[in-house]
């Protein structure tokens, strides 16, 4: 592995369903390197001898929409074992002479599939009855097989739910094999690239984290990075993979806004100066966020105005240390994805995001990236290898604007302290009833209205308290968390007993979409 990865890897081409990623995680759980590229970007003559096999991925497309332009056909040729699901399916089925139309029943949700035939791809799918789960999406259906393609299984509504070709190593399932519904789906995946396209297991974290370090090393020579540190998952992980790489070569810029968590700051510089003593340079600028934000409550200005001034000062001490070279940035493999707009639709704007590590571009420092291939969750397992700290591998992510996006209105200092305080017997209570790492990010909120509230004989008059706490796999789409009523209630009189200002809790159960998962 190197910096741009050179390994042994199955291709995967995306031809834009929503569940392409799943597809290369799964392989990439299985032990081995696994690549996506959108069906328009990638050509024949990029295909080397590292793509063991190719995967064509489902889509919302129809297979008459593909043209020499969006798809070159040409890659269904060169003799590489191919795997097309659902869309993928048909798209081989069509290009090597088979039919593909619209279906009379179309299908989606859960199908039973029975064997017809034995195949390598299918070795230890079925259960003992020979019928299994599967689930199903599509539209269209193929209809006729091409040449030498035979039924390995099949539904009710798709016969040919299941086929191959065996003398050259085509197969396509009509079914999404790498959803957790279809029943032992992730066989399908391991008989393929194991047993077909013969590749070896290369992808571990140990392995990562032995070769990132000796990349880095190298590309870094006797040159300096920076690098700012958040606190979160990643920019931890990049800072505790230079470290270990490069040492006192590397410099970590932890800026603290005044926004941060309740003590924050002073876990970070336990953690990274005194325990793992990187090299850490400590900004304390919560006067100048403060006075920055005074009296702005427009939400877009809010970010703005953070996002710009975190640039000005992470600039200011980085041009203290003379001679840098380099800029390290935790940018994970679906930023990049994303940024390279994998179906070339632009989203519209919701929301300006600021990430610690966007914008120094004009510093003209060369970046490094260690994390580009990488997921989420891969992220914290190299994390775990590193010697981080549980605590921080599992945090729940925390947006760059931080409580500033949690308090809708104007900020204030009072305001700020009310709502740490909150938050912080929230997560406390999370965590001491084990639901911290079953929830995938919760937070408290603080709302500009005052209500009215009696406690002992008296009338209150304070803040509303919003707390928010969610499920989801990647932050794009998410489901409120269900409490049981006991620990909502504690939580609820816990805040509004012991904080001075807030009277009054409630429960955001709103998913995502239509809301956010912040408030701003
Ligand atoms: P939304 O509110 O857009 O949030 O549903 C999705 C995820 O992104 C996080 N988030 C941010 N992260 N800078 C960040 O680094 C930002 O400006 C930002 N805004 C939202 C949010 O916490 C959630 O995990």
């Amino acid at each position: 592995m190197s910096l741009d990865l050179n390994l042994d890897k199955i291709l995967i081409i995306d031809f834009g369903s929503q569940f392409t990623q799943l597809i290369a995680r799964r392989i990439r759980e299985l032990g081995v390197f696994s690549e996506l590229v959108s069906h328009k970007k990638i050509k024949s003559f990029h295909i080397n001898n590292n793509i063991k096999g190719i995967i064509l991925s489902g889509g919302p497309l129809n297979v008459y929409q593909l043209n020499k332009s969006t798809f070159d056909n040409k890659i269904l040729n060169l003799g590489i074992p191919i795997l097309g699901i659902c869309f993928g399916h048909q798209i081989l089925s069509k290009f090597k002479g088979g039919k593909v139309k619209q279906s009379k029943h179309r299908e989606f949700g859960l199908a039973k599939i029975f064997k017809k035939r034995n195949s390598l791809l299918v070795k230890n799918f079925f259960d003992k009855k020979k019928l299994n789960q599967v689930w199903m999406s599509h539209a269209d259906q193929v209809t006729k097989l091409p040449k030498n393609f035979k039924i390995i299984a099949s539904t009710e509504n798709s016969r040919f739910a299941i086929v191959e070709n065996k003398q050259e190593n085509f197969f396509g399932v009509q079914f999404h094999p790498e959803v957790t519904h279809t029943e032992n789906g992730k066989k399908i995946i391991s008989n393929f690239i194991f047993f077909i396209c013969k590749i070896e297991r290369n992808w571990s974290s140990k392995d990562q984290k032995v070769q990132l370090i000796k990349d880095i090393r190298e590309k870094v020579g006797s040159d300096k990075v920076i690098c700012a540190l958040s606190g979160g998952v990643d920019s931890s992980v990049v800072a505790q993979l230079f470290n270990k790489a490069i040492g006192k070569k590397l410099y970590c810029i932890f800026v603290n806004t005044g926004l941060l968590r309740k003590n924050e700051e002073i876990q970070v510089i336990k953690t990274f100066k005194k325990r793992l003593k990187i090299n850490l340079i400590y900004v304390n600028a919560e006067k100048e966020f403060l006075k920055k934000l005074k009296n702005v409550s427009d939400p877009e200005k809010k970010r703005k105005i953070i996002g710009n001034l975190f640039i000005r000062i992470f600039e200011r001490y980085a041009k203290k240390i003379n001679n840098v070279k380099f800029l390290a940035q935790g940018t994970l493999y679906p930023d990049l994805i994303e940024s390279k707009s994998v179906t070339g639709s632009q989203t519209s704007k919701i929301k300006s995001h600021h990430n610690v590590g966007g914008l120094p571009k004009r510093m003209k420092l060369e970046l490094i990236e260690p994390l580009k291939f990488l997921f989420k969750d891969e992220v914290r397992k190299l994390g775990l290898e590193l010697n981080l700290n549980r605590d921080i591998i599992s945090r729940h992510p925390f947006p760059g604007p931080g409580l500033a996006i949690r308090m809708p209105g104007s900020i204030t200092k009072e305001k700020i302290n009310i709502l740490k305080a909150a938050d912080n017997y929230f997560i406390q209570a999370l965590k001491e009833h084990g639901l911290y790492n079953k929830i995938w990010q919760a937070y408290a909120a603080l709302l500009p209205v005052k209500t009215v509230g009696v406690m002992g004989d008296n009338r209150t008059y304070e803040y509303l308290c919003l707390l928010r706490a969610i499920t989801s796999e990647d932050g794009m789409t998410a489901d409120f968390y269900e409490f049981k009523k006991s620990f909502i209630q504690d939580i609820s009189n816990k805040i509004v007993n012991s904080i001075r200002g807030i009277n009054r809790v409630v429960y955001d159960i709103t998913s995502k979409p239509p809301s956010t998962i912040e408030l701003e």
